[in-house]
């Protein structure tokens, strides 16, 4: 236990290591040079001022839920939406593009959008892009592997799906999810300066200057959002760890997304059975208890975050929660002493999480300079919001790391951010 908690704590010092090579990356990245950190231009330009109105339409792919919004910006920086929630079948998010894409164009049909209206594609994937409606997917992330879809435009694929299904709706607008983010904290508040989504997945976006992006062969006046792909920061030698490794090889992206798979809401849980099978081998777990063999706990993914949110939620003498999650999990008789170890696991892999998201939002501010004093950092994602503590911690850890930035929820701002911009394509 002793070696994990050490192997899974970042003092400030690793943190500022990984700092400067993510800082390292990112300039690569806007050079157009080799980097893990792909630091995509998004086109949009003009951040909003809360004043827009209108009726305009959002698509929200991105995790294993899809959403379709219609969101009506009432101006004075306030809205209101109807929206539809839809689980992607898993022959969509492992078939054929026509699968997915037919898919996504019936949900549209089914909330009957007007006739027209501005529709915002968040496709929450690493595109890049040609301008702000167009874009080309470079590969899938978050278990999604649908084939055809790769070298593809998206935009084209669901416009396509919109036509055999004989809706006259086009895209409008082709939107990371961080980017929506970014702007839907915008529209409440504009010294927002960058977006966070710590869900299913995990990346960053923030506002560059355009004359500050090397690769960038378009008017270098003003600003430029940045889809960063930060998930895909790899240099993390030394830090990543026997667990990390082998749950990249069974992933359907292995060797790619290394900081997402030690961050985000997809793989934590896994992590958390990993160790909890290693210290069983050590014989320092379980040593009392019955495991089933086809329990949960020895199934590859099977034993989710949510599990990690209710065992660290669980604040009883007994930890009654605890062992009803282990109990479910296929673990029988439990001691108090088993449950206490696996509760610090799970502080230990949500800790690493934390500090490594508050390397990345450092790296960030760091990098834009004066302006980020104050800066809001806007953040979406079912981690952030579901995980018990993690928004305290996360300040905690950037308070030590001297960032005086103000970190806030960016309610639904996938959806939000993508329905403004695609307003920002028609006026
Ligand atoms: C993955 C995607 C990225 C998205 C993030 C959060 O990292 O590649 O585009 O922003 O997940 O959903």
């Amino acid at each position: 236990m002793e070696a994990i908690r050490k192997q899974y704590t970042l003092t400030v010092d690793d943190q500022e290591e990984i700092i400067k090579r993510f800082t390292n990356e990112m300039l690569n990245g806007l050079k157009g040079e080799k980097s893990t950190i792909k630091m995509i231009p998004s086109f949009v330009t003009k951040r909003p001022t809360g004043d827009e109105k209108g009726d305009f339409l959002a698509l929200d792919l991105g995790g294993t839920n899809f959403r379709v919004v219609l969101y009506h910006l009432l101006g004075d920086h306030r809205n209101t939406q109807d929206e539809k929630k839809y689980r992607i079948p898993e022959e969509a998010m492992t078939g054929t593009a026509e699968q997915l894409f037919d898919f996504i164009a019936k949900c549209v049909l089914d909330v009957n959008p007007p006739d027209n209206v501005p529709l915002g594609f968040t496709f929450s994937f690493p595109c890049l892009q040609f301008n702000i409606k167009d874009g080309e997917l470079c590969e899938w992330t978050k278990g999604f592997s649908t084939s055809g879809c790769v070298g593809k435009n998206p935009t084209e694929l669901l416009n396509e799906a919109l036509k055999r299904q004989g809706s006259s709706i086009r895209v409008a607008a082709l939107v990371n999810d961080t980017v929506g983010t970014l702007m839907a904290k915008c529209y409440e508040q504009n010294n927002c300066l960058v977006g966070v989504i710590l869900g299913t997945g995990y990346n960053c976006a923030y506002v560059e200057m355009a004359n500050n992006i090397p690769k960038w062969k378009g008017s270098k006046e003003g600003e430029m959002l940045i889809n960063m792909e930060c998930g895909g920061f790899g240099v993390l030698d030394g830090y990543r760890t026997e667990e990390d490794i082998e749950l990249d090889k069974l992933t359907p992206n292995p060797g790619a997304q290394y900081n997402e798979k030690m961050v985000s809401g997809m793989y934590l849980g896994e992590i958390c059975r990993r160790l909890m099978l290693k210290l069983v081998k050590a014989k320092e777990l379980f040593q009392s208890a019955t495991i089933d063999e086809n329990g949960h706990i020895h199934s590859y993914m099977e034993f989710g975050t949510p599990n990690l949110s209710v065992i660290e939620a669980d604040g009883s003498v007994d930890l009654e929660d605890v062992k009803k999650v282990l109990e479910e999990a296929g673990v029988h008789n439990s001691t108090l002493e088993d449950r206490k170890t696996v509760k610090e696991l799970a502080n230990i892999v949500s800790g690493r999480s934390i500090a490594l998201a508050a390397c990345d939002i450092t790296a960030i501010c760091r990098h834009m300079g004066e302006k980020s004093k104050d800066c809001v950092v806007g953040i979406d994602g079912s981690l952030y919001k579901l995980y018990p503590g993690y928004h305290s911690r996360l300040v905690k850890s950037l308070v030590g790391l001297k960032q005086t930035c103000l970190v806030e929820l960016s309610e639904d701002g996938s959806g939000k951010g993508a329905a403004i911009i695609a307003m920002s394509t028609v006026h």
